[in-house]
């Protein structure tokens, strides 16, 4: 993509609206606007973003052995009144009428739908276990959005839910789910640690929040110190695995969002306490029976009686992530995204746009990296170095090359680390196989 072509209208003044750091960078990067309050457009820097943690969460949702649909975002007011939450939900759901008076809103979750679905196609206990997500637009009508879109009124979540015949098949799809958040987290470079929550009415202990830690969090949370910088291999794991052992590894230390924490546990770890503000990024949660009771979603067991379908339901912040990686990753000058993130892989600063050699140069390596498959920003803009440098320095691509007439007449550019500063002098050829070997 070339930069004069790109529609990336950044803003040169810190936005007076913005509190915290990540909303402040979104806006001056040209990735979002707000169209009201809690409710925004993605431009295309941002959109690239949230096409990419989309397809990381995608790609773990299906090693986890979950299918994706997709729900419609407006659902009827029946199956919520059949569950007994239309009600208790009270004004943070969207209402609808539509032309034939009949009562809609616009879904804040899909657990109602998803067991209409399931109760009407699955009947036996051969039909089960079975995972299925989407990822799909959310409204809630919160009283104080906030924080752009961290705590937005519209947001994207990824939402699974699992039906299980009995306790022990919900237990592992409970796992499945919580390995699946660990990795997804890991490969967005984020270090999330999994908390015990509030799990309402039905109690146990299986409802985790998956939390980053950072200064601008909406709630205080509190863990054993060791689990904060504790790393557990991943990668490796076998997907059909019961996973018991990783989660009984992490859940072995004291983790607590604010509603769930224990003074007097707290009080007995002393030194080992880390209590620090979170930003909720992940949720699990297992509910049993509650919504197939109440909606009358039973299978038949082997023995040929008739059961409610356990389930449980796990949800990820799919919008809210784009905040919270910028919140872990940036510095003064602005985002530093992971590479698994990055709305380009790198960018091309050419210093003096209109001179041959330089263009040539530039447009060389613009070419070459788009053979070898890397996404790369080119700014052939005829502005200023020092204005090119803040604009690349502001969105944050982990990679820029800048090429100028000193430099080429030695035969060499520069490739600068965004996330550590370092620049090195190379060719044109050394400079693109190394991008090559990272990309592989
Ligand atoms: N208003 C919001 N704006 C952006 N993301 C949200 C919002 N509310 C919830 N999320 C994200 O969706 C995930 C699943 O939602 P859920 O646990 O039902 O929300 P909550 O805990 O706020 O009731 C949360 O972990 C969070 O990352
Ligand atoms: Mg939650």
């Amino acid at each position: 993509m070339r930069l004069s072509e790109f529609f990336m209208p950044t803003l040169k003044e810190n936005p007076s609206e913005a509190q915290i750091v990540s909303h402040r960078y979104m806006l001056r990067a040209g990735m979002i606007r707000q169209s009201s309050a809690g409710i925004y457009s993605w431009l295309p820097l941002g959109q690239r973003v949230l096409k990419k943690i989309k397809q990381i969460v995608r790609q773990e949702q299906d090693r986890a052995g979950a299918q994706e649909l997709l729900m419609p975002t407006i659902q009827p007011a029946e199956i919520w009144r059949e569950s007994g939450r239309y009600d208790d939900y009270g004004k943070e759901m969207l209402r609808i009428t539509d032309r034939h008076d009949r009562e809609m809103l616009y879904g804040p979750t899909n657990e109602e739908l998803i067991t209409e679905i399931i109760r009407e196609s699955v009947r036996s206990y051969r039909d089960l276990p079975k995972m299925l997500y989407h990822i799909q637009w959310k409204f809630r009508d919160e009283v104080r959005p906030r924080f752009g879109i961290m705590r937005g009124r519209e947001f994207l979540m990824k939402d699974c839910y699992s039906f299980d015949l009995d306790y022990a098949g919900a237990k592992k799809s409970y796992n499945k789910m919580f390995v699946a958040y660990l990795r997804t987290f890991q490969r967005m470079g984020l270090k999330a640690i999994p908390m015990v929550a509030d799990s309402g009415a039905i109690g146990g202990d299986m409802s985790h929040e998956f939390m980053i830690l950072a200064d601008t969090g909406e709630s205080e949370v509190a863990c054993h110190k060791d689990l904060v910088d504790l790393n557990i291999e991943l990668m490796n794991l076998d997907p059909q695995g019961d996973h018991q052992t990783v989660v009984d590894s992490l859940t072995g230390y004291y983790a607590a969002t604010d509603e769930k924490r224990d003074a007097e546990i707290e009080g007995t770890l002393g030194n080992d306490l880390a209590v620090a503000r979170g930003i909720e990024v992940g949720h699990i949660f297992y509910f049993g029976t509650k919504y197939s009771e109440a909606m009358n979603a039973y299978v038949t067991t082997e023995k040929g009686e008739d059961v409610p379908i356990e389930m449980g339901s796990y949800g990820i912040g799919v919008s809210r992530l784009v905040g919270a990686i910028i919140e872990a990753s940036h510095d003064d000058n602005g985002i530093i995204w992971p590479e698994s993130v990055a709305p380009f892989d790198v960018g091309i600063i050419n210093l003096r746009a209109g001179d041959d050699t330089c263009d040539t140069a530039c447009e060389d390596i613009y070419a070459k990296l788009g053979d070898a498959g890397i996404d790369a920003l080119y700014d052939e803009r005829g502005e200023r170095a020092g204005v090119k440098f803040a604009d690349m320095d502001l969105i944050g691509l982990p990679w820029q090359l800048i090429v100028g007439p000193r430099g080429l007449k030695n035969g060499v550019i520069e490739l600068k680390s965004r996330a550590t500063g370092e620049r090195e002098e190379m060719t044109i050829e050394a400079a693109l196989n190394k991008l090559n070997s990272l990309a592989a």
